[in-house]
């Protein structure tokens, strides 16, 4: 498999305890080269894993998704920056935010992505939000937004992906959660897409989680995921 195909495979480390990431890391050796440690694994040694996959080689992604004051997030983000991965997530809801974080990253090589909208999220959790737009058009503000603060990219579903990148940058990062193989089950998520579709409508990265840890053979999986990212 070409390293461009398998570096766009992201797996999401969305387990319990560190024993549990070291066994699916190095089950799955080779055939995965970038994780997403996010707010479960975190508590439970997540960055020791995120320190040791680096050193292997690995990249990392930390999904912390930030939201506080700008100076929180400015000095936050500084400090993520400082543990040299790959990727790391605020929540792109306002400009001031935004901007902290920009700030925070300064000239390290951290690429900081705003999440737009929760792919878990549809019409009406946004209505009982008190907001009037629909997921497709607030996901475009607002990856329009972080484009304009100089974030690095966005996290987006396969279905805003091909607007997205219309109206931002060939540069500007796509990277999409919720993704299932054809007739997989979508679990609590709502916009979802298959790794062709959202490779096809403009996404650079693919976040898989679920569908590929729980499964009987996570290998097997993460091969057949890679193959529909390489059929697109
Ligand atoms: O198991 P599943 O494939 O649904 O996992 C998707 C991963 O992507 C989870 O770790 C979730 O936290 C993350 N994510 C998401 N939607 C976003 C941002 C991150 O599903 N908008």
């Amino acid at each position: 498999m070409d390293d461009t195909i398998r570096e766009k495979l992201i797996v999401a480390l969305d387990v319990p305890s560190y024993d549990d990431a070291r066994d699916l890391v190095n089950l799955l050796g080779p055939t995965v080269s970038f994780y997403k440690i996010g707010l479960e694994l975190l508590f439970s040694e997540g960055l020791a894993l995120a320190r040791e996959l680096k050193s292997e080689g690995k990249r990392v992604f930390l999904d912390l998704k930030f939201l506080d004051i700008g100076n929180t997030v400015e000095r936050a983000v500084a400090s993520a920056a400082q543990l040299g991965v790959d990727f790391l997530t605020i929540h792109g809801h306002d400009n001031k935010t935004l901007k902290a974080a920009v700030n925070g990253r300064g000239n390290s090589s951290l690429k900081i992505l705003a999440v737009t909208v929760l792919t878990s999220l549809d019409d009406d959790d946004l209505k009982e939000q008190g907001i009037s737009s629909n997921p497709h058009d607030l996901v475009s503000k607002r990856a329009q937004m972080a484009h304009q603060a100089g974030l690095d990219g966005v996290i987006a579903s396969g279905h805003e992906a091909a607007a997205i990148r219309s109206s931002t940058s060939n540069a500007f990062l796509i990277v999409t959660p919720g993704i299932r193989l054809p007739g997989g089950a979508s679990g609590d998520q709502l916009r979802i897409t298959t790794p062709h579709d959202a490779i096809l409508a403009g996404a650079n990265y693919l976040v898989v989680g679920r569908p590929i840890t729980a499964a009987a053979d996570p290998k097997a999986a993460a091969h057949a995921f890679l193959d529909q990212i390489a059929s697109a």
